[in-house]
């Protein structure tokens, strides 16, 4: 077994990658509506009314750092849409990614520095993250994205 597996790596480069023990379960749309959709409206709610206390900061700082990663989450290999479709991985798809992860670094700086003002500045580049990525990738499943792919 193991040298069968040796002699396809050297036909094929396996391995650059390697497989996950676990790999991706949840669909696009559940990691949107379990991960995203929650956290970045914890990020949000600090605009409404600012952390009073520690522990209320420590959710917020936690809540975007889990943003961050949600970004390895949504570009996971194998990982795919409600729709049975595999998520996109083209460039175009990905810089939409990164936009979310740069935003959500931003938000999570300001409250580790437990700056309001900070976190309210970094929520407009979040929401935006969001929503050019929706009108690009998730309203028009048929037109935009076929010709993105
Ligand atoms: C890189 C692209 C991208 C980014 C960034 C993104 N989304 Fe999504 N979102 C999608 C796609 C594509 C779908 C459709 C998922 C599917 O069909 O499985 C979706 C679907 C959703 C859904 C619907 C889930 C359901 O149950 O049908 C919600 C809610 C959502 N996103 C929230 C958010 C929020 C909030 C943010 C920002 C914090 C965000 N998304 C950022 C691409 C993105």
């Amino acid at each position: 077994m193991q040298k069968t597996l040796r002699l396809l790596c050297l036909a094929i480069p396996c391995f650059a990658q390697a497989p996950s023990a676990y790999p991706p379960y949840a669909s696009l749309a559940d990691i949107m509506a379990g991960i995203l959709l929650p956290k970045s409206n914890a990020v949000f709610g600090v605009t409404k009314q600012a952390p009073k206390n520690e522990s209320e900061w420590t959710s917020v700082q936690t809540d975007a750092a889990v943003l961050v990663e949600a970004g390895n989450l949504i570009l996971a290999r194998g990982r795919l849409k409600e729709n049975g479709d595999p998520v996109p991985q083209s460039a175009d798809f990905k810089r939409h990614v990164q936009a979310l992860v740069a935003a959500a670094k931003g938000a999570h700086k300001a409250a580790l520095r437990k700056d309001p003002d900070a976190v309210f500045a970094a929520c407009e580049p979040l929401y935006q993250a969001c929503y050019s990525c929706h009108q690009a990738y998730r309203f028009c499943p048929t037109c935009q994205e076929a010709s993105r792919q």
